[in-house]
């Protein structure tokens, strides 16, 4: 896709981060905006915030967890607007620790958000997606945002780091079967290195009470410096969204926020190839 000028985009996760930086992003390339998140205020504020551009806008309180939520805010969009051309399944959590202490219930919270909620999203825009094209439109595309940590590996992560390869899986195998389809809408997996965003503070949406310090020493160590280093090194989320929208129009598959890119990847592969562990991430 070249061209967004009166162009719908969905993005989910809309209320914070990289989410709100992709609504400003695509209301100043001229789009209609669907925002969606789960946490009320926050929607609000990025409704606001692009209301304020002139762009037509529509926020979707969502849970993307919840697969007749992320249903409605298709059949909204769609209703509303008739066609979508950009969906960014963004919304995303981090929960991190040693894999054997964090409970199930850590585990389970991570992969509904970021797992299941991209799965919910491209069950629900796909089919009406094809049949968009199918009536002639050929300019439609879909990014998921999964991580530099659902590529790489890393200690201490594990629960994310799982979601995350479980969306850049997906996001491949979507890709694959579009093409085997005959379709052309096209389709980018989102690997951002550090975003200054509230990512480390991803507990105040999490619906069952999060485990405290006592419980997670090793959850909120990692928590911690990934909070550190987003805020000290992490690039503002509207930058990230103008790589987003330069990879979309580049026809890129893997659009990362990071020059690091080749740095990081090099070793991963030149290991696997030595039929050894991967050396854990420096992001
Ligand atoms: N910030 C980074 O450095 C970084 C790096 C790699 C990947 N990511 C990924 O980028 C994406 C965006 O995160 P961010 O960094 O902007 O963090 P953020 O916390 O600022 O924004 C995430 C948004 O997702 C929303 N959300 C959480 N659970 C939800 C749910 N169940 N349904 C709907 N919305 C929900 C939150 O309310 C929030 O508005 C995530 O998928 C994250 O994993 C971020």
């Amino acid at each position: 896709m070249q061209d967004f000028d009166g162009k719908t985009a969905v993005i989910t996760g809309a209320g914070s981060g990289i989410g709100r930086g992709m609504a400003e992003y695509a209301a100043a390339s001229g789009m209609n905006v669907v925002v969606a998140d789960v946490q009320p205020d926050a929607l609000d504020e990025t409704v606001a915030l692009v209301r304020d551009t002139g762009a037509e806008v529509m926020g979707v309180l969502t849970d993307v967890t919840d697969p007749a939520a992320v249903e409605n805010l298709a059949a909204a969009a769609y209703d509303r607007f008739d066609a979508v051309h950009l969906l960014h399944n963004n919304a995303g959590v981090f929960q991190g620790g040693i894999s054997w202490q964090r409970t199930l219930a850590d585990w389970e919270w991570v992969m509904k958000v970021n797992f299941w909620g991209v799965l919910h999203g491209i069950q629900a825009f796909v089919p009406r997606m094809l049949a968009q094209e199918e009536q002639g439109d050929g300019d439609i595309h879909i990014v998921n945002t999964s991580s530099v940590a659902g590529i790489t590996t890393v200690a201490y992560s594990g629960p994310y780091v799982v979601s995350k390869f479980a969306c850049a899986a997906l996001t491949e195998s979507v890709a694959h079967d579009l093409r085997a389809q005959g379709s052309s809408i096209g389709v980018s997996c989102l690997v951002p290195g550090a975003v200054d965003t509230r990512i480390a503070q991803s507990e105040r949406n999490r619906p069952d009470e999060p485990p405290g310090e006592a419980q997670a020493p090793d959850h909120w160590f990692v928590a911690g410096a990934l909070g550190q280093m987003t805020a000290e090194r992490g690039l503002p989320p509207i930058e990230a969204a103008r790589i987003v929208f330069d990879g979309i129009r580049n026809g890129d598959f893997w659009i990362c926020t990071t020059d690091a890119y080749e740095e990081i990847m090099q070793p991963r592969f030149d290991a696997m190839l030595a039929r050894q562990l991967p050396p854990g991430a420096q992001y």
